[in-house]
């Protein structure tokens, strides 16, 4: 687990343009420097990201935020209110400050306030917005663990903060603000119904207004994302395996027969999803590592949390 002496080195790299992996109560960030466009260069490069993905700037308190929003509706103050620190990204109109390289050009920037300890310490200490999309090869799995990151990313990163296990296990809730209009752009830690008890009806994107190009609202929400290298299909309930391959089985709760799997992740024995998401992305490594021929996943209740998941899960699957 990371120390004070860690946190100050880490602050000191992060001011001098140096990526450090960064635990957040969601997932681990790759962290750089927000208002540095070199430093921010290197998130990309080290990512494989294609440089038209946005990243999401992390700020320690909202007293910070002025400098970088020119605009921070009602609508926000109530979100901010009820999920800050937390897992909900609000994306709001910038200011010139923020670099093109971090909003892709877009002249709305991406903001969060992180609800870990660390993530707290780190941000104080640097006295710096973080710009930090989550510590993985594009398209693959989210590390939620200090390990995961050490065995994607490892030569890559100047320093990796340990905080442990992330708490929710999914990324953030990414809204795009407009006025008094809230619109889902990616569903994470805070849920569609957490999010509709504060500010009414929110606007769903169909799923075909997302085209895999540039011009998308949220360039990063593309249809294949979060895979394991093994193939990945989406199945109904009772569906046996194909014969002859070696199948593992992602589940909310196990079935009574398991003999066809040989690997098997219940992700909750209680079918609780908070439990669930927490565990989503460690199980799915560990499945991606049994050499296996294709994971089996079942989807989840589709309320609550089970609707970032089975967003995760849909741009996991193979097409
Ligand atoms: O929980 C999280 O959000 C984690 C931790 C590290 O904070 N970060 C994370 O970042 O998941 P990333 O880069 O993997 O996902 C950022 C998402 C992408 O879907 C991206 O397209 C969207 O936020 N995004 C960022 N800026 C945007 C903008 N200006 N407009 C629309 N979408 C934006
Ligand atoms: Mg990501």
């Amino acid at each position: 687990m990371s120390t004070p002496p860690d946190i100050k080195h880490a602050a000191q790299l992060l001011r001098d343009g140096g990526l450090v992996a960064i635990p957040t109560e969601t997932v681990y960030g790759l962290a750089a420097h927000a208002l540095d466009p070199l430093a921010v260069a290197r998130v990309f490069a080290a990512k494989g990201r294609p440089k038209f993905d946005p990243l999401i700037v992390h700020v320690p308190e909202r007293a910070e935020l002025a400098d970088l929003v020119s605009e921070f509706p009602a609508t926000a103050v109530k979100l901010a209110d009820q999920f800050w620190p937390g897992p909900l990204t609000m994306v709001l109109p910038k200011r010139d400050v923020v670099p093109d390289i971090v909003t892709a050009g877009l002249s709305s920037v991406a903001i969060r306030i992180p609800d870990h300890p660390v993530a707290q310490a780190l941000l104080k200490e640097a006295g710096i917005p973080l710009a930090a999309p989550s510590a993985n090869p594009f398209g693959r799995l989210s590390p939620t663990t200090a390990a995961h990151v050490r065995e994607q990313l490892g030569d890559a990163v100047d320093f990796i903060l340990d905080g442990g296990p992330c708490r929710v296990g999914v990324e953030s809730t990414v809204v795009q603000i407009t006025g008094d209009q809230v619109q889902l752009l990616r569903p994470g830690g805070v849920t569609l119904e957490e999010l509709e008890a504060v500010v009414g009806s929110i606007v769903i994107p169909a799923p075909d207004a997302h085209p895999s190009s540039a011009a998308q609202p949220s360039p990063g929400t593309l249809p294949q994302h979060y895979a394991p290298g093994t193939p990945l299909i989406l199945t109904v309930d009772d569906q046996s395996p194909a014969s002859g391959k070696r199948t593992g089985l992602l589940c909310l709760t196990a079935p009574e027969d398991t003999s066809a799997y040989i690997a098997v992740e219940e992700l909750s024995n209680t079918g609780n999803l908070t439990e669930a998401a927490a565990n989503f992305f460690a199980a799915m490594r560990r499945l991606d590592a049994a050499g296996l021929d294709v994971i089996v996943a079942q989807p989840f209740p589709n309320k609550g949390l089970g609707r970032a998941l089975n967003d995760r899960l849909t741009r996991a699957a193979t097409k």
